[in-house]
């Protein structure tokens, strides 16, 4: 058992920063920053409804999440071809090796680009291009997850997924994304079984605005392995017995859940009580270009804002290695990483 030693509470900003650490909810259209998306559909010939990156920026006030997925999906349809999902994924895996990120599992949502016209093969091989490079190049280990977008039918899941599956070996898993409220887990038993039988990871977003019920329905009948954000589940003290007692991974979103009005404030954010109730809570950017920071401002301005510790610190560092679906001899060297930079830490002041 690794002995935590608190930091001073002025050393905890950069015992955050340089903590390694994985990110486990991620969407990569999320990540497309405005300078981005202008740069992108000047070279793919696109109009854009703003007439300036600052007027783009300023168009990112929202009040839910339905008020963040119209501009969302708006901001992705700058991708066309394959460079431009490479050049998407390459930014944010930069941005998150500086943040000592040594492992990221990317959502993606192909059926955004599909329907566009953008085939499968397109995305996917620009996206896993990046990753491979991200690996070679900046010593990330980088892994992509299929995300459903849920307002759309069964059907139109099972055809994405039958559109994937000749590049199975460039995707771990499935998850499930969108506008949560009015379409529960349910809607899409059948793909998970589905996914399940082919060996894919498996993981839904649940009880981010939608009741603890779909964060039931999400282990009970989709099956998954980590609820995706979940901070809900709070609200039913049954749930929060299982989720601990599983040991099922929340992926906590906090600057997500301050810009979508999850939480009135991050002072309000119920990340302490997740991790005292036992559960297995992390910490994520969810969209980060739209949601004012990438993973270390959502671990330092949410600890700026609540009463968290050394102690804490350590526990969702390494609830985000222990939640992850890479390899156990990898968890095990970034364990060790982990504890070196804590000791390193505690040796500057003692
Ligand atoms: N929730 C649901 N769908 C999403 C999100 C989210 O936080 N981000 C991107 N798609
Ligand atoms: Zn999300």
């Amino acid at each position: 058992m690794f002995k935590v030693h608190p930091v001073p509470p002025g050393r905890l900003p950069a015992l955050l920063r340089a903590m390694p650490k994985t990110e486990l909810h991620i969407h990569i259209e999320g990540s497309l920053e405005p300078e981005l998306i202008f740069a992108l559909a000047q070279r793919n010939g696109i109009a854009l409804p703003y007439a300036s990156v600052e007027e783009l920026r300023q168009a990112y006030a929202f009040t839910n999440l339905q008020s963040f997925l119209d501009i969302y999906y708006a901001g992705a349809s700058v991708l066309i071809h394959e460079q431009d999902f490479y050049d998407m994924a390459w930014a944010y895996l930069t941005r998150a090796a500086a943040d000592h990120v040594v492992h990221a599992e990317i959502f993606f949502d192909p059926q955004t680009h599909t329907a566009r016209g953008v085939a499968m093969e397109t995305v996917v091989h620009g996206l896993h291009r990046a990753c491979v490079d991200a690996k070679a190049k900046l010593g990330v280990s980088a892994a992509l997850i299929l995300c459903f977008l849920r307002h759309l039918s069964e059907q139109d899941a099972f055809e994405t997924l039958e559109q994937a599956l000749p590049l199975r070996d460039k995707f771990i898993g499935v998850g499930l994304d969108s506008g949560e409220v009015g379409n529960p887990p349910e809607k899409f038993a059948r793909v998970f079984a589905r996914c399940r039988a082919l060996g894919l990871h498996l993981v839904a977003h649940a009880g981010e605005e939608g009741p603890p019920a779909y964060v039931w329905a999400a282990l009970d009948v989709l099956k998954v392995e980590r609820i995706d954000h979940g901070v809900q589940s709070a609200k039913d003290p049954a749930l929060m017995a299982r989720l601990a007692h599983d040991r099922i991974a929340l992926t906590v979103c906090p600057l997500s859940n301050l810009k979508l009005c999850v939480f009135p404030t991050l002072a309000a954010h119920n990340l302490g009580a997740l991790l005292d109730a036992g559960l297995v809570a992390t910490v994520n950017s969810d969209d980060p270009a739209y949601f004012g920071g990438y993973l270390n401002e959502n671990f330092t301005q949410t600890f700026a804002a609540t009463h968290l510790g050394t102690q804490q610190a350590y526990a969702l560092a390494r609830n985000s290695i222990d939640a992850s679906f890479a390899p156990d001899a990898d968890k095990q060297a970034w364990l060790h990483r982990l504890h070196e930079v804590f000791e390193s830490f505690v040796e500057h002041d003692y």
